[in-house]
């Protein structure tokens, strides 16, 4: 199955701007539309060399916007949608959750009505936390009842909920894909793996939320793309597909490779207090994918060393967002915890 014009919606975010920049060089005949509105997390710069580029181009708009949504599609006649806008910060939706479901909930529901008026395909991007916590001797599959614990999760879960259901009373054409925790090339240095490493990097405290047990399977973006692409192109339309390395390690163990691959002490680690209603693991089985042909290239040790390496090589992207609008997050969610905390 070949696309002729694809919508990416988020395509200026850390995910987003991976894919387009993965799907360009590999389906170079395609024409691919970014659609972003440009939040905080939204970075024209994250392609800034392919802006030049015949088959890119962008509108700045909200997905909420029905109107923009449509006039966006009918004039660069697209053919496929692919959906990674969103809030995407737990701590940011536990700071101010309504935007979660105005952009996550409203905004997915906006491009399903654009889908179903212009008879479009779309593809979902969502994410193993609506699963919510895995106990330990489980796997999340695709049919796994969804039991989202925070607004973030909530809000995300709510729009797998509404693909599906226009999959079923519509008859839309719809595949959703959910990843496990992403590191890699231009994540904005809010989350984990990337804050870790920029204040690593500055010689600053690693604030570890609790007693950093916590789970997570980090997977590197490339072979979030490679996913992506492999249910675009292979997938069974209407269904879900899990994409991850089906490997998980602990927060304190993913502090090790970063401190370690960045040559920085351990004595930067603070145990801070924990984030309220933290899922204590993620864990998805990816069998179904598997099937499909894909495979991971990386481990998660691997992906979490390459990340943090990306940080040091490219401080001329991150230190500009770091010393902006950054920091009053950063104070909010971090001055109290870090005046508290324990080596
Ligand atoms: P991100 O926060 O880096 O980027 C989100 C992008 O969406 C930004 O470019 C932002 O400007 C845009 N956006 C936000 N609200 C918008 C709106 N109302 N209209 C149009 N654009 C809007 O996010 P990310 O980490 O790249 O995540 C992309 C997708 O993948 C999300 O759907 C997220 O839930 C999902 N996901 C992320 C991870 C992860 O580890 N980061 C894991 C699994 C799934
Ligand atoms: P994060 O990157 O926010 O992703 P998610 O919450 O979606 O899994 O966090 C990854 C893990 O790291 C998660 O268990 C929370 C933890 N964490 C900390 O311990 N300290 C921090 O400052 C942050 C941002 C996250």
């Amino acid at each position: 199955m070949t696309f002729g014009n694809l919508l990416i919606t988020g395509g200026c975010g850390f995910i987003g701007s991976n894919f387009v920049r993965y799907w360009l060089e590999q389906h170079p005949e395609s024409k691919v539309v970014v659609y972003d509105k440009l939040t905080y997390a939204g970075r024209k710069e994250n392609l800034a060399d392919l802006w030049d580029s015949p088959n890119l181009s962008l509108v700045v708009g909200d997905i909420g916007d029905m109107e923009a949504v449509r006039q966006a599609c009918t004039e660069h006649q697209i053919d496929l949608i692919v959906n990674f806008a969103a809030e995407t910060h737990v701590d940011q939706s536990i700071l101010g959750p309504l935007v979660f479901t105005d952009t996550n909930v409203r905004g997915t529901h906006v491009l399903l009505e654009v889908a179903r008026e212009l008879g479009l395909r779309l593809h979902h991007i969502s994410t193993d936390e609506v699963y919510g916590h895995i106990r330990d001797n489980h796997q999340s599959i695709e049919t796994d009842e969804l039991s989202p614990r925070s607004p973030y999760a909530a809000s995300k879960a709510a729009a797998d909920q509404l693909v599906q259901a226009y999959a079923i009373t519509y008859g839309l054409s719809v595949t959703i894909t959910r990843g496990a925790n992403n590191v890699g090339p231009y994540q904005y240095p809010e989350k984990a793996v990337p804050l870790f490493s920029t204040n690593a990097i500055l010689g600053e405290a690693i604030p570890v939320y609790g007693d950093g047990l916590q789970m997570r399977d980090y997977a590197h973006v490339y072979d979030h793309c490679t996913g992506i692409e492999t249910v675009l192109l292979k997938g069974q339309i209407g269904e879900v597909y899990n994409v991850g390395t089906g490997r998980e390690m602990t927060n304190l163990e993913m502090v090790d490779i970063v401190l370690d691959t960045l040559s920085k002490d351990h004595s930067l680690v603070r145990h801070v207090a924990d984030r309220p209603g933290h899922d204590r693991r993620y864990s998805m089985n990816v069998n179904k994918l598997r099937g499909l042909g894909w495979q991971p290239r990386y481990d998660p040790r691997r992906a979490v060393a390459e990340a943090a390496r990306w940080y040091a090589d490219n401080r001329a992207w991150w230190e500009p967002i770091r010393s902006g609008e950054f920091r009053d997050y950063y104070d909010r969610q971090y001055a109290e915890r870090l005046a508290g905390a324990k080596p």
